[in-house]
């Protein structure tokens, strides 16, 4: 066992799944900003208080999951356990309020929560995330999911749809948490601990529990959508009708609520087939109070979240196949001591030129040219003390196997002329 290893619920990730990665995260920012999202970078950490305000208090994100301390300082912070907060928290502190609506921006970084790790799930983990924000209609919400939708088509992903529902607002939500809660305590005897609990602090919460017990009590629940006011029950209406219009599959969902207090409206998930059955690989929804809910003029907005490492796993096990990361086009392999500088002035001349280059770091020939064919590298130079003498160099076309003698000065030139 090495003397340290890595902390539970955390992965290094190897040079060797890079491709994956570095192909996720091109794909995420090229549609991302085809469709006039522009990037915004907040810090990772933040003051706790913004994620127990903006998240709320009686999540369990906030109340279990939260990397939570004390500084040196004094101040109470937490490491991200999401974007949208600090997103919302930049958006109002930037004066970003006054630029022409929607504002639409998109972020890639890790994120932290204490859940117990199994597959696909981690402590640290990263997301890509996006928000609109100033937009009330429908199509910012339609936007939204189509942005979520169309990075995993364009990955390969197979069998997408859309799982959909709406929380409602806080005109019509209380007074169907007060009939779900009704409902709930006349069957008091029959739930599970947890959702006793959560009738009492999250009650929407009860509707996503998996304990089999409580699964026929849901299914008698009282439905949100039967009891939607007149503007949230037109909104999910015309959000469908969009769907429909664009032939998308959406199948509503009356237990979808999702774990943050902020939403209003539209809840939404996009389910693929994975490494398994089908599962949702992202999720998001409206959060119409948020902003204001933060200290700022009251503006509407809609985001979704995505893990990465999930979509990482699942291009994995459906051998969707990705662009190798490129190696340097040259490798310099050098014989002996002696022609070393040599090797490493030409080095430097080779990327001057503005040509990716490495250079071998000692050895023997022989093993200096097994890093070559390793490296993937399109041409390797040989420098050999007669060759120096002669100022030429040997030109070995990795692809083809034939080697020539180029002149020393202007290799450069002759490898461009070799590529074409
Ligand atoms: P969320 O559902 O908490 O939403 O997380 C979004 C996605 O992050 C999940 O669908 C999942 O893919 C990934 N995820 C969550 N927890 C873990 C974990 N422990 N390990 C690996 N992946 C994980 C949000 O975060 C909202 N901020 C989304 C949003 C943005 N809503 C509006 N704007």
């Amino acid at each position: 066992m090495p003397k340290y290893a890595r902390l539970k619920g955390t992965q290094d990730i190897l040079p060797v799944e890079q491709p994956y990665w570095e192909h996720l995260r091109m794909r995420v920012a090229e549609i991302a900003r085809a469709y006039g999202f522009e990037r915004i970078d907040t810090p990772i950490f933040e003051l706790t208080e913004l994620f127990n305000r903006g998240v709320g208090d009686a999540t369990d994100i906030v109340e279990k999951e939260m990397y939570a301390f004390k500084d040196r300082g004094g101040n109470e912070i937490a490491l991200r356990p999401e974007f949208t907060a600090g997103v919302m928290r930049a958006y109002i502190e930037n004066g970003m309020q006054v630029l022409p609506k929607p504002v639409k921006l998109y972020s890639i970084g890790p994120i932290f929560r204490h859940e117990q790790p199994q597959a696909g799930r981690y402590r640290q983990f990263h997301q890509f995330n996006a928000e609109i924000l100033g937009v009330q209609d429908p199509l910012a919400d339609l936007e939204i999911m189509l942005l979520a939708w169309d990075i995993y088509d364009s990955l390969g992903f197979q069998s997408l749809a859309f799982q959909v529902h709406s929380t409602g607002c806080p005109i019509c939500r209380p007074q169907y948490v007060s009939l779900l809660a009704e409902h709930y305590r006349a069957h008091a005897d029959a739930i599970c601990d947890d959702c006793k609990r959560r009738v009492a602090v999250n009650p929407l919460r009860v509707l996503d529990c998996k304990q089999p017990q409580c699964q026929p009590i849901i299914a008698g629940a009282p439905k949100m959508l039967e009891h939607l006011c007149g503007e949230c029950a037109a909104h999910f209406t015309k959000l469908r009708g969009y769907l429909e219009h664009l032939g998308k599959p959406h199948t509503i969902n009356p237990r979808l609520v999702r774990g943050l207090d902020y939403y209003t409206k539209t809840v939404f998930e996009v389910w693929a087939e994975g490494i398994g059955a089908q599962a949702a690989v992202c999720g998001g929804g409206r959060y119409d109070g948020l902003i204001e809910l933060l200290g700022g003029h009251p503006t509407p907005g809609v985001g979704f979240a995505a893990g990465m490492e999930r979509a990482v796993m699942v291009m994995q096990a459906q051998h969707i196949a990705v662009p190798p990361l490129p190696a340097p086009l040259v490798f310099i392999a050098f014989l002996g001591d002696a022609t070393a500088r040599h090797a490493a002035q030409l080095l430097r001349a080779l990327r001057q030129a503005g040509l990716g280059a490495q250079i071998a770091m000692g050895g023997s020939l022989r093993s200096q040219l097994r890093q070559a064919d390793k490296s993937a590298a399109r041409f390797t130079l040989i420098v050999g003390e007669d060759e120096i003498a002669q100022d030429v160099v040997t030109l070995r076309d990795m692809a083809t196997g034939e080697q020539e003698t180029a002149p020393l000065n202007g290799v450069a030139q002759t490898i461009v002329e070799r590529l074409g």
